[in-house]
């Protein structure tokens, strides 16, 4: 039997380990991570798989199918968040896949294929920059140059590995192979409105947008507030304000392409100073791969022309970039029917969001079912979803589960 009402209890017993006060914030290899890692050991443990967490800080749970060793259905998402995050996203694609298995155990059911849970680390890519590092080292394509990368803290990757008691040297050993995985299926909140409109509770993902993530640098000087005349100045976070309405300006001009600049930081930072140093980073999405690639050229182009009419020095580093990744028809297909089965319309729906299916996908074919959230509201707060949607989302993807055909 499934049990909505648990499903959000841990959800909830999940949001309580944060470093935010009175919100949600958790990010990659720190003490929230440990403390949420030994609450996902323990339910899967007790849904009757076999459980730990791997060399990168993924939970990782095996339910056996009818003989051991069998290659499996892979089912998942992540348990770090944004900052200020809402409590279920990644959270409830985890808890829900765990339930499935409980309920099947319950049953005592062993299907023909194993089933493997994974609750990973990093999805959200907060703390080093770079995302989908959990399921990229479970999908054996992590890059070990990431090692290296720093956190705002300057404490490198490697460094933070270890703090949290794992070996870096272990992470190439959790590489799944291929004949192991049959695919790889996710449930995650819509984190946009379209289900609500439409008065569906879940949905099937046809492909998830690719992105480019860029980290910019822009040298000025920095000067006397009160002494320098205006054209005399190379004020470099002035020069980032222009550079972001760029980013707005020419994300605009095309359908379903969008570019945030979500981080900006100016030093030396004082009321008095002209800031001589400007940061900020730019995330650009779309359903089109040229699109997306067009915008970054006009993008570059546009920040190398500010720069050079202020007299600033500019640095762009491509922190990541992904394509777009599509689901298998076979296996939307299969969730369509699993959706049906439940009595409510197919719907097909593409993802802006990024999520961990598109590592895995190097491994294996995905799919992944969208559950419906309130106003379309997420990485923030404010994000929900009813009891009733959170049952709705499991059943299906239960059903999905039971039916699967490799
Ligand atoms: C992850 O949630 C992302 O889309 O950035
Ligand atoms: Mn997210
Ligand atoms: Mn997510």
């Amino acid at each position: 039997m499934l049990d909505s009402a648990r499903i959000l209890q841990r959800c909830d017993a999940l949001a309580r380990h944060s470093e935010l006060p009175g919100g949600l914030t958790r990010v990659f290899l720190s003490e929230e991570q440990r403390q949420t890692n030994a609450l996902v050991l323990g339910w899967m443990r007790e849904a009757g798989m076999q459980a730990q967490v791997d060399a990168i800080g993924n939970v990782a749970g095996r339910y056996e199918g009818a003989s051991p060793g069998l290659p499996c259905l892979m089912l998942g998402s992540h348990l770090d968040t944004v900052r200020d995050a809402g409590k279920y996203d990644g959270m409830l694609g985890v808890i829900a896949a765990i339930e499935c298995v409980h309920a099947l155990h319950a049953r005592k059911l062993r299907l023909p294929f194993a089933i493997e849970v994974l609750g990973f680390g990093d999805e959200e890519g907060v703390r080093f920059g770079t995302t989908l590092l959990g399921s990229r080292a479970v999908a054996g394509t992590f890059d070990p140059k990431v090692l290296y990368a720093t956190d705002a803290r300057g404490i490198s990757m490697a460094q933070a590995l270890r703090d949290f008691g794992l070996d870096p040297a272990g992470i190439p050993a959790i590489a799944r192979k291929k004949d192991a995985v049959h695919a790889y299926a996710e449930l995650h909140i819509e984190q946009g409105p379209v289900l609500e409109a439409e008065e569906l509770p879940v949905g099937v993902v046809t492909a998830i947008n690719g992105f480019t993530r860029l980290a910019i640098t822009l040298q000025g000087v920095a000067g006397h507030a009160g002494t320098v005349p205006m054209r005399l100045r190379r004020d470099a976070l002035a020069g980032a304000a222009e550079c972001a309405l760029a980013v707005e300006r020419i994300a605009a001009r095309e359908r379903d392409l969008v570019g945030t600049v979500g981080r900006l930081e100016a030093s030396p930072g004082a009321i008095n100073v002209i800031p001589g140093e400007a940061r900020f980073t730019v995330d650009l999405r779309a359903p089109y791969d040229d699109v997306r690639l067009e915008a970054l050229a006009r993008i570059n182009e546009a920040f190398e022309g500010i720069a050079a009419a202020r007299g600033l020095k500019l640095a762009v580093k491509e922190l990541q970039s992904l394509d777009v990744t599509p689901c298998a028809e076979r296996l939307m297909a299969q969730m369509d029917r699993a959706v049906a089965a439940e009595g409510l319309r197919p719907r097909r729906l593409p993802s802006g969001a990024g999520h961990d299916g598109m590592a895995m996908k190097a491994l294996a074919d995905i799919c992944m079912l969208f559950v419906r959230c309130k106003h379309g509201i997420s990485h923030n707060p404010a994000e929900a979803i009813t009891a009733e949607d959170a049952e709705t989302g499991a059943r299906v993807l239960l059903r999905f589960i039971e039916n699967f055909a490799p």
